[in-house]
């Protein structure tokens, strides 16, 4: 059957920096429990009046050219957001106009965290089932908007981010996307959900607060089911594929926690010399995690033609998912 294959990449975050000692003089946290707790030292965060299609565009032009072909040439937009420009038009259609994708179907997936591992899956089975299509898939963020300023369990966590990847058919039997899985729990959707601004809080009910659109967590929870999450979605990828974790050149996991992403190292009895991390210059930028990461792996030299690398993903829904590709 065949493959799908990424051939571009590309990444961007805004360009403002803040550092753990931002929040240490606004609440009562510190730099040293930030970096022991998470391993975050930064993250980027948009200015006031900056859109994120405002550095989700140049990440996507970035993978256009990188891919070598025309917006013009995209059959299919997807993205992973939840804080696109407006609700309506979705990200993707913002995206598709700025591209000039004229001929994109375009369309967002609701899916967190793992918006862009979710992407990634529909363009997968669309080329499958078409291998003449050039999909975009594109994962990010400006989480910014989603935070409590005012709540120190969650305003240390998260920065503004993402980027994108071009899929086609590929032209080898060997190299492609081997396998992927996803999953979801909506039973535990509460442990991490930005309650308001839905019709189950509509903005226009009479005790409407404000901070019922920030971003509410139980961190203990979701430490503990991200770890078991994406451990079994890796295995199941490994196993369906017949291959071990010792033929694995680079895991890429989602950047929400140093401590998770060494939890699941031990887990999966993979050394830490073959995960990739950047959580420590941009936090959790939820769906924009793994194309940030794939993208920047790619460009420092960390994954050549043949490598096996596996990227696995846990986010709010709650969902989850894997994909094993050959590069
Ligand atoms: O992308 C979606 C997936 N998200 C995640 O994967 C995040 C998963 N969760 C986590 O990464 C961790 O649970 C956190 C980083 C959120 C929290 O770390 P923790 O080691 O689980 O801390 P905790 O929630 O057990 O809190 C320990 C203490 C508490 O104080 P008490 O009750 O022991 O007195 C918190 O109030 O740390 C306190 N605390 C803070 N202290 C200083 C919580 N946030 C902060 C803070 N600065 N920013």
């Amino acid at each position: 059957m065949t493959k799908s294959r990424i051939i571009g990449t590309g990444s961007n975050a805004p360009e403002r920096v803040l550092d753990n000692h931002y929040f240490a003089e606004r609440m009562d946290t510190s730099d040293e429990w930030i970096v022991q707790r998470t391993g975050i030292r930064e993250r980027r965060m948009a200015e006031v009046g900056q859109k994120w299609s405002d550095f989700m565009l140049p990440a996507c032009n970035k993978a256009l050219e990188d891919a070598g072909i025309e917006a013009s040439e995209l059959d299919m937009i997807v993205v992973g957001t939840q804080t696109a420009d407006t609700m309506m038009p979705s990200g993707g259609c913002t995206l598709q106009s700025l591209l000039g994708a004229k001929n994109a179907a375009a369309f967002d997936v609701t899916a967190a965290c793992s918006g862009f591992i979710y992407g990634l899956n529909v363009a997968d089975r669309f080329i499958k089932a078409d291998p003449s299509m050039k999909v975009l898939v594109v994962g990010g963020e400006q989480i910014s908007q989603r935070i409590d300023w005012d709540n120190r369990n969650t305003a240390v966590l998260f920065g503004d981010g993402g980027g994108a990847a071009v899929l086609v058919a590929s032209d080898s039997e060997e190299r492609g996307i081997l396998a992927t899985t996803m999953g979801s729990n909506g039973d535990l959707g509460h442990l991490l959900h930005v309650p308001g601004g839905g019709s189950a809080k509509p903005r226009r009910s009479d005790d409407y607060d404000q901070v019922l659109e920030t971003i509410h967590m139980d961190g203990r929870s979701i430490f503990k089911n991200a770890l078991k999450a994406m451990e079994s979605a890796c295995v199941k990828v490994l196993c369906d594929c017949g291959v071990t974790k010792e033929d694995i050149s680079l895991v890429i996991p989602h950047q929400a926690n140093l401590r998770i992403i060494e939890g699941l190292a031990g887990r999966l009895d993979i050394d830490m010399d073959r995960v990739f991390v950047n959580v420590e210059r941009y936090g959790n930028t939820s769906a924009g995690t793994i194309p940030l990461a794939l993208d920047e792996a790619l460009r420092g030299g960390r994954i050549s033609e043949g490598d096996l690398v596996l990227l696995t993903v846990f986010g709010g829904g709650l969902t989850w998912g894997a994909v094993l590709i050959k590069w």
